[in-house]
């Protein structure tokens, strides 16, 4: 049994739990943007195959609470058996990050890694050979416990397959598809993105409707390393490929502007969901219409609108129509996600429940009707 760490973004830990729980995967512990649990290299390959809101699977090789000084950090990577892990001759790459711990200067915290590292495997640095795999061992410290930790996603899981080029503000896949599974969006209704830009929720949404693993196509570093064999991989995504189905559904996604529909359009074939999202260019005013129509439809609204834009009238004008299509509405829920910390102001409070995201490294809110 080994011990593995799922990362994610602030605010979607709970939506990642879920997913490891959904497949009887243990968890051992949830914590700032972490998730572990307990399985061996197939289930790590699993949740590397079908987590739509992780960001990277690592392998946990040594951990240790109150680390703060570099001499323990030291000792904490050169009693790892590496020689066992990493096959002689493979090049090796460093990477830190610290949060709220006594070790911050992550330059430092790299180098003395890779030292003691290179130490503990006889100094076979000089004879690395750039045709063999590369492993990313990543030094995380927070709260001054480090974790030591092996990179079995190599890139990360929010860049899909699928996406070639994104509009001017795209959100981040993993955090659409994480709006989605918060939505409660049970797919026998119709979904709407009002703002859809190049139709990140949309796709996202319907490979959740079709149960679409979101790495089918991906060729992952964990067969690179050998820790599970390209067979049983292929294996793998057989499975994930049976567990596909597909219903009538009802996704729209409406714009204003229509310049990224021929890759937008693309991007949904190449996931698998082409017939099942549809785009219509429109102003988000006139969307309206067809909420009226399906008046008495229970209707999921997912959604990310413009914000930071320089006027801010155009801003208040935008959120107020937000705010008024929420309330005509009676038989609509679903979010929108924003930094414009405005709508508390403009809108009723106590109609609204907010969390705390982040889309990038920008903080925002998603607004939840309550
Ligand atoms: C933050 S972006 C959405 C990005 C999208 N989620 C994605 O991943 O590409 C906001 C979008 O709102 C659109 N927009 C701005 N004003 C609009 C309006 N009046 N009606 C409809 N769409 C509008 C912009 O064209 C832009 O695509």
């Amino acid at each position: 049994m080994k011990t593995f760490v799922l990362s994610v973004s602030a605010g979607l830990e709970s939506v990642a739990k879920k997913e490891i729980e959904k497949q009887w995967w243990k968890i051992i512990e949830t914590v700032d943007r972490l998730i572990t649990f307990e399985g061996d290299f197939e289930v790590a390959a699993k949740v590397n195959l079908w987590s739509r809101v992780g960001n990277k699977v690592f392998l946990v090789l040594g951990e240790e609470e109150n680390i703060e000084d570099f001499d323990d950090l030291y000792w904490l990577v050169n009693v790892i058996d590496f020689k066992k892990l990493i096959p002689e001759g493979s090049p090796i790459i460093t990477k830190a990050t610290s949060i709220r711990s006594e070790l911050h200067h992550t330059p430092t915290i790299q180098s003395i890694t890779k030292k003691s590292i290179i130490d503990n495997l006889g100094g076979w640095e000089i004879f690395e050979n750039p045709d063999l795999p590369k492993f990313e061992i990543l030094t995380l410290l927070l709260n001054n416990k480090a974790r030591i930790l092996l990179n079995l996603s190599w890139d990360a899981l929010h860049k899909r397959w699928y996406r070639r080029e994104a509009g001017e503000a795209p959100i981040k896949e993993s955090l659409a598809a994480g709006l989605v599974l918060l939505s409660g969006w049970r797919f026998k209704e119709p979904f709407y993105d009002i703002f859809c830009g190049s139709w990140t929720i949309p796709i996202e949404a319907a490979m959740i409707a079709k149960n679409i693993a979101p790495w089918l196509k991906r060729k992952f570093s964990i067969v690179d390393l050998w820790f599970i064999s390209e067979e049983k991989m292929a294996d793998l995504k057989a499975e994930a490929r049976l567990k596909k189905f597909d219903w009538d559904y009802r996704i729209f996604g409406t714009d204003i502007d229509e310049e990224m529909v021929i890759i937008s359009q693309k991007n949904a074939s190449d996931a698998g969901v082409w017939d099942d999202v549809s785009f219509e260019k429109r102003d988000f005013k006139k969307s309206i219409k067809p909420f009226v129509e399906w008046e008495s439809l229970k209707w999921c609204l997912v959604t990310n609108p413009p914000y930071g834009l320089r006027l801010e009238a155009d801003m208040e004008y935008i959120y107020k129509s937000i705010d008024d299509i929420f309330r005509k509405n009676p038989e609509l829920w679903g979010w929108f996600i924003s930094n414009y910390m405005e709508f508390d102001k403009i809108s009723k409070k106590d109609f609204y429940k907010k969390r705390k995201l982040y889309n990038w490294a920008e903080k925002c809110y998603l607004w939840k009707k309550k």
